[in-house]
């Protein structure tokens, strides 16, 4: 395999506590890195750099790792600008869109459905998303669901089936008729193509009822469990996700003291998608209050076409440090090794010896510019490893 050397770095986070250094980021300045077609191979100062078969000049510009956007929706056709419009102009947001993109969606053809998921995930990509997690959820019928993950599996390894994302139109009178659906043959038809299960739990969606039976019913045709929670409303949610071990638990808009708490004792992870509160116009999640306590936080897009139209991780993480209040290097490593944790990766998300070699170089000297610059391409160059395992 040929070996690259990355060369004249002003900076290098590789969120590797081994390289702290004295700071909390595993950050290296002056520095340089060795990568081959899989994985990093060397890490250091510039001048100690070994040589290599090739060189990749960083021109004294900035490397972080690639982002890790650990919960998307791009299986979709169609769009809800007038909905955002509408929200802008007072309106509040309350799901009720889903409806349309289920409608529009099941009239595309998977053509259709696979030209515009895969543009969006070319969007991703060049503003820096190296992993990506693809959720089903906008057909809800067997055949529908199964043909999303067909499509998210063409596009990433991290596939999430959500046929519980909300009761559809035809069983608006017959809920539990749905959620036995769900349970039996959708889940059955499903299971092959996918490795999460996600529950919209909410307001207005399913309750904690619905979501444990289905989460459970997931979980013995081995599919691990994540969660929409509390992005709408207080619920049980936070504890259910808890309670199934879920990786991740998504949203967290609305958290009480118990909630908090309850997370900062687990191994789930809390991962915040600013997007959704940027375009339904509702407060944030306090991402200040859950690093406090411990909780290990991610950020992540959200992309889809209602409540988060939304494809720039900068974008994520420069909201997470205006209106969040986490430090610049907080939300860096939440949109990177967090993301990585809600997927229970430890492969990515990392620029350690050993990582998959996913990273951005920066048309920027310091990492900081992605809060710093919203709106400019600071993403200068997206490298992907070629799959490695
Ligand atoms: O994560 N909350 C549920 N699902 C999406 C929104 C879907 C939509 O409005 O189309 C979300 O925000
Ligand atoms: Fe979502």
């Amino acid at each position: 395999m040929t070996t690259r050397l990355v060369r004249d770095i002003a900076e290098l986070t590789t969120n590797d506590p081994a390289l702290e250094d004295g700071n909390p980021r595993g950050r290296v300045t002056n520095a340089a890195m060795i990568v081959n077609e899989e994985r990093v191979l060397w890490v250091g100062p510039n001048r100690d750099a070994p040589p290599a078969d090739t060189v990749i000049d960083a021109r004294g510009r900035a490397v972080v790792p690639g982002f890790v956007d650990a919960h998307t929706h791009l299986i979709f056709a169609g769009e809800r600008s007038d909905e955002f419009e509408a929200r802008m102009a007072g309106q509040r947001y309350d799901g009720g869109g889903i409806s349309r993109t289920v409608a529009s969606t099941r009239r595309a053809t998977r053509d259709e459905l696979r030209y515009a998921s895969a543009r969006r995930a070319d969007e991703l990509r060049a503003g820096g998303v190296t992993t990506v997690e693809i959720k089903s959820g906008y057909e809800l019928t067997v055949a529908g669901e199964v043909r999303q993950l067909e499509l998210a599996g063409e596009l990433s390894d991290e596939v999430t089936w959500l046929g519980a994302h909300v009761v559809p139109e035809e069983f608006a009178h017959d809920r539990d008729g749905y959620v036995d659906l769900v349970r039996g043959e959708m889940l059955n038809a499903c299971a092959p193509h996918a490795t999460w299960a996600d529950v919209y739990c909410d307001r207005g969606a399913f309750s904690v009822d619905e979501a444990r039976a289905i989460l459970l019913a997931a979980r013995d045709r081995g599919l691990a469990p994540r969660l929409h929670a509390n992005q709408l409303a207080h619920g049980g949610a936070i504890a259910l996700a808890v309670e199934l071990d879920a990786a991740s638990v998504d949203h967290c808009t609305y958290l009480d003291d118990n909630d908090v708490d309850v997370l900062g004792a687990s191994a789930t992870v809390a991962t915040l998608l600013p997007g959704a509160e940027f375009s339904t116009r509702s407060p944030y999640p306090d991402g200040r209050r859950l690093v406090d306590a411990g909780v290990c936080v991610a950020l992540a897009t959200d992309c889809n076409p209602g409540s988060s139209y939304v494809t720039s991780m900068s974008f994520i993480i420069a909201l997470a440090v205006r209106e969040m209040a986490m430090s610049i290097d907080e939300a860096l490593w939440s949109a990177t090794r967090g993301g990585a944790r809600a997927l229970r990766r430890d492969d990515v998300g990392h620029l350690s010896v050993g990582a998959r070699a996913d990273f951005l170089i920066l048309d920027a000297p310091r990492a900081a510019h992605l809060a710093y610059r919203p709106g400019a391409r600071v993403v200068a160059e997206t490298y992907r490893a070629l799959r490695c395992d």
